[in-house]
């Protein structure tokens, strides 16, 4: 039994315990699990893993604990940052991050019996992969709970609340924002998972993106039964003036089939010093990252730029998830 002092006490709160068991032993496939209540119970143990790691730096929680962090595409903070989350919180990692071609996958191993053959070393798994619904299947698959840390052009959910978090941690509220997203909503996932997760919310939407680059109309179709306020612009100066929060997204390169439609979009827009003076004093900017253009690196000191910061409330929202999931939040 170690002295550092316990994360979680739920004596006395029984709704917190009963939030518990609805994450614990679960997938995480889809921001669509998540309701405004669950939600808040994620943000609320994040922010307790901040203070712990601000305070102590690491706890003994997931001590005994394997994770297995299988990625197909490429990824830096997806991969470090559940990597981190684990460690943190005494665990331990079996990264297959580096090349997934060194692995007996480049043998022709399925996705299913690779799966099936991780998950006897693991307690969890998180999958990053190219096709649509490969997260779902993995899980189908595997009797360890499963992370979706990317399934090509589907979903992201572990960063779309990482980003709800740190709106809420930037501007203190969610309700009453103005949340633009620019750059690639069709492909982008982030934005895909982030905006079924905004529409629980009182948020007015812009979307700004070239022609090819649209939502998918599926999600426009949602947002408008909603009744959520939304509109759709080329132009990043229709939202610069009003926008509380810019969500500027990278050209997905990797999902072009025709390389001179990418070169016709790929520098449509440019987040500069020039246009954020425009911008209102309390706002934030925020990517999730990796940048290739869309944000002059000028803009870096700016107060408002948050993506670094972002990127570490990915780690105390990994934290959290991973805690909740293994049954000790
Ligand atoms: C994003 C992704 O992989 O979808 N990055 C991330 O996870 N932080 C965004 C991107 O690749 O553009």
């Amino acid at each position: 039994m170690s002295d550092l002092p316990k994360l979680f006490d739920y004596t006395g709160a029984p709704e917190r315990a009963s939030l518990r068991s609805s994450l614990y032993g679960q997938d995480i496939l889809s921001v669509d699990q998540f309701d405004r209540e669950t939600l808040n119970f994620v943000f609320s143990r994040a922010h307790e893993m901040r203070e712990m790691v601000e305070r102590l730096g690491a706890s003994d929680l997931l001590h005994g604990s394997i994770l297995t962090c299988l990625f197909y595409e490429p990824s830096t903070r997806t991969s470090a940052s559940f990597i981190a989350a684990m460690e943190r919180l005494g665990g331990s990692v079996i990264p297959i991050t580096q090349g997934v071609q060194y692995s007996s996958v480049s043998k022709g191993e399925s996705l299913p019996d690779t799966i099936r053959t991780l998950e006897q070393y693991s307690d969890v798994i998180v999958l990053r992969h190219p096709e649509i619904g490969s997260a779902k299947v993995a899980a189908d698959y595997a009797s360890v709970p499963v992370i979706n840390a990317g399934d090509g052009a589907g979903e992201h959910p572990t960063q779309a609340l990482l980003d709800l978090f740190t709106i809420q941690e930037e501007l203190g509220a969610i309700d009453g924002l103005q949340i633009a997203m620019v750059g690639d909503l069709r492909f982008g996932r982030t934005v895909h998972s982030l905006t079924k997760l905004l529409m629980q919310y009182d948020v007015s939407l812009r979307f700004v993106s070239p022609d090819i680059l649209r939502l998918p109309l599926t999600l426009m179709n949602q947002i408008r039964d909603l009744g959520v306020n939304a509109r759709e612009s080329h132009d990043v100066s229709d939202v610069i003036e009003t926008a509380d929060v810019l969500y500027v997204t990278r050209i997905q390169k990797e999902r072009f089939t025709d390389m001179a439609q990418y070169d016709e979009v790929k520098d449509l827009y440019e987040i500069t010093p020039d246009l954020m003076q425009r911008a209102k004093e309390r706002m934030v900017v925020m990517h999730p990252l990796p940048r290739v253009g869309e944000i002059h690196y000028a803009v870096d000191t700016d107060p408002r730029a948050a993506y670094f910061r972002q990127v570490k409330n990915g780690m105390y929202v990994r934290m959290a998830l991973l805690a909740a999931v293994l049954g000790k939040a």
